[in-house]
């Protein structure tokens, strides 16, 4: 059974652990300790059979939000895990009538931007170089949270 909780402070060690896994410039947990305490910051957790597999965040500013994070472990992949995350966040920028969701992504990541097709998100343009390590464009893509 998947369930979507608020990232808390025991989920830390292991989602600093999963952005080693997935990115070249992850995320610390200091870094992500500190969106503890971000009024600004929306970021969730998903738990298979009561074990992190995965999270989510985003930067609520006004009325749109930008995601910033997702990861899945991947021994949890392809079973809609990233799916609920993301789903939690639209029933947020619902309840709280924000208007648009954006995210970048990078170029050469094709699985996420199927992903977020999956999940309504359209290309917008791309962001000449930035990403680092390696050096790439970014795809913004966005999604209006009303559809
Ligand atoms: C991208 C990512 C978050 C997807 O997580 P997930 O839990 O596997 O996604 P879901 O199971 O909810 O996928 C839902 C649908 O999205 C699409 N999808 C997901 N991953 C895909 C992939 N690698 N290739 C193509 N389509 C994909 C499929 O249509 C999938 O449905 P299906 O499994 O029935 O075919 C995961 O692969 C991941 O953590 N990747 C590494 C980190 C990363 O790249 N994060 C994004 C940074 S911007």
């Amino acid at each position: 059974m998947i369930t979507v909780i608020p990232m808390a402070r025991e989920h830390i060690a292991a989602l600093a652990q999963l952005e080693k896994e997935c990115f070249s410039a992850p995320w610390s947990e200091n870094a992500l300790m500190e969106e503890l305490s971000n009024p600004n910051a929306v970021f969730r957790v998903a738990l298979k059979n009561g074990q992190v597999a995965g999270y989510v965040g985003m930067l609520h500013v006004l009325d749109e939000g930008d995601i910033c994070n997702v990861a899945v472990f991947s021994q949890f992949r392809r079973q809609g895990i990233a799916s609920a995350l993301l789903q939690s966040l639209l029933d947020y920028a619902k309840e709280q009538k924000m208007a648009l969701i954006t995210l970048e992504v990078r170029e050469s990541n094709q699985g996420a931007q199927a992903f977020y097709r999956t999940m309504g998100f359209e290309f917008v343009g791309l962001r000449k170089n930035f990403y680092d390590k390696p050096r790439e464009h970014g795809v913004l893509m966005s999604r209006s949270v009303e559809e």
